[in-house]
């Protein structure tokens, strides 16, 4: 005896041979005689509803037939295990419910610019590629939250209204405030700074905003940023929290997204060999290695193969165009159109690169002592690794007024950047904090930076002042990283970047 059970598609392997409802939407459809072929996307996954035409549903087939990609309906029928089929299973489907049919929708399987993509935010994130993307995010963010919460961390609320810059003031989104400036929040460190003096070990975690005037793959005006502070520790105290943590998002995220990666198309062996020791190097030790040999050569090979793929792409697009325009079957001129796009991003995104290759050989060989490390920098050293790689002890003059200077070498502080593999770049900036209230007085006023607006936070330096640390590591980039992708626009659900704020 069968009876009717509302499921969802991730719940069916419980379900095999009863009859089951599912709710969603139309992802793909197509149909041939007396069969349609509905591809349900639930929330939760895909599965492939085949519907045949008979005396029982003879009276809605038509309309099933019609019905377009986002289309709202409710399937019933009979769960059976199908490997050949998207999901594993299949509903063999005998009623169709049609809660609300669509014509039209924007997004087809051919191929969108990214223009047209981003102001359809609202509806591209029903897209495959976007939902695993968005729910490896929810997994690290949940994991962040964990770690912390697991690890005797206590969450502090940091404000979004500012009285002043905690990070540099050319990157401030002034708003106002009762007639007078306030800014958004461009980090909460300084108040988990003052919070760690109250409870130990203690984390916020939130929005930030920065007037980022960079229109670059890694920047974002409103980002997520986590910031644990912790009462007592020592530069490389913090530097091993900082790995821990990444080694266990990076655990959680093989555990739970294996299938999620594989269908973004990332090397799970790559993100395997995420594991602890990652690399230390101090920063005087990356400006050797930017000047030396290896990044030469790896530089010089990029060239080559770059220019190489170039000539083949190029011969490529020839050959689809012709192919799109000639007189094949219809299928085929359209896939060899969509491959053309396709091959036309990546040459165009190629030509840019070969042309700024020697830019940025010519500023990694003559890179100098002193100054900070642009992003060409980053990615060279983050490509001389496998895995994650710390760079400490910047000189004071590229970092912020707050990092603790060395006491043996008073040129650099006691900070750190943690630049993700394979070229990806800087995912954590951290420090020890100057604890001495004369060298951050003396900090604040080589910054030429409003005494008042910070007397509260120089308050810290006189009242039980003890050596302290943290860091920040932005979520958008991590999510980026592990997902192998290369802009971090698609990690957020709804990115705020220089120029773009809708929907
Ligand atoms: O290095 P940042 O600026 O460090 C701070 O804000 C410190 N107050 C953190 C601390 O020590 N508590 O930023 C930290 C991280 C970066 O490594 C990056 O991952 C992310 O925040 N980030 C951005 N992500 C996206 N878009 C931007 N414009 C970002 N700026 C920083």
């Amino acid at each position: 005896m069968t009876t009717n059970i509302q499921t969802a598609v991730n719940q069916l392997a419980e379900h095999v041979g009863q009859v089951v409802t599912l709710r969603g939407w139309v992802y793909k459809m197509r149909s041939s005689g007396k069969i349609a072929f509905i591809i349900l996307r639930d929330g939760t996954g895909l599965c492939q509803c085949v519907f045949e035409k008979n005396e029982q549903t003879e009276s809605i087939f038509g309309d099933v037939k019609k019905l377009g990609q986002e289309s709202a309906v409710e399937v019933t029928g009979e769960v059976n295990k199908e490997e050949r089929s998207v999901g594993g299973y299949e509903l063999k489907a005998t009623q169709v419910k049609i809660v609300h049919g669509t014509q039209d929708y924007p997004i087809t399987p051919k191929p969108h610019g990214i223009d047209f993509l981003m102001k359809h935010r609202h509806l591209w994130f029903r897209s495959q590629r976007q939902w695993h993307i968005l729910r490896i995010r929810a997994t690290v963010v949940d994991q962040i939250r964990r770690y912390y919460n697991d690890n005797g961390y206590v969450l502090i609320d940091t404000p979004i209204f500012a009285p002043a810059a905690g990070e540099g003031a050319q990157t401030l989104f002034k708003v106002d405030y009762f007639g007078d400036p306030v800014y958004l929040a461009q980090t909460g460190q300084l108040y988990v700074e003052s919070a760690c003096m109250a409870h130990g070990k203690v984390y916020c975690f939130g929005p930030t905003f920065r007037a980022e005037k960079s229109k670059t793959r890694r920047h974002l005006t409103e980002f997520w940023m986590v910031e644990p502070e912790i009462a007592y520790a020592s530069l490389s105290e913090v530097i091993d929290v900082a790995e821990d943590f990444i080694c266990s998002i990076v655990k959680r995220v093989l555990h739970d997204h294996r299938d999620d990666l594989v269908e973004l198309g990332r090397s799970l062996e790559d993100v395997e060999a995420i594991t602890k020791p990652f690399v230390r190097l101090t920063y005087s030790e990356a400006a050797e290695l930017l000047r030396g040999p290896k990044a030469k050569e790896l530089l010089e090979n990029d060239l080559k193969q770059k220019t190489s793929r170039i000539a083949d792409l190029e011969k490529e697009i020839v050959e689809l165009e012709e192919t799109a325009k000639g007189g094949g079957k219809q299928w085929q001129k359209d896939k060899a159109a969509a491959q053309a796009i396709d091959s036309r991003e990546e040459l165009a995104e190629l030509q840019e690169q070969v042309t700024n290759i020697p830019h940025h050989m010519r500023l990694a060989a003559e890179f100098e002592w002193g100054s900070d490390l642009g992003g060409s920098d980053e990615t060279i050293i983050s490509r001389l690794h496998d895995r994650p790689t710390f760079v400490t002890h910047y000189p004071k003059g590229c970092k912020a007024f707050y990092m603790r200077e060395d006491r043996g070498d008073e040129r650099v502080v006691e900070n750190f950047d943690l630049l993700a593999p394979q070229g990806f770049g800087e995912i954590i900036g951290g420090s020890a904090r100057e604890e001495d209230l004369d060298r951050l007085l003396a900090r604040i006023e080589e910054e030429k930076l409003p005494l008042e607006d910070y007397e509260w936070y120089v308050d810290l330096r006189r009242y039980g002042s003890v050596p302290h640390g943290g860091f920040g590591l932005g979520v958008e980039r991590t999510v980026a990283w592990i997902c192998g992708l290369k802009h971090i626009r698609e990690t957020i659900p709804f990115p705020r970047m220089m120029g773009k704020v809708y929907p």
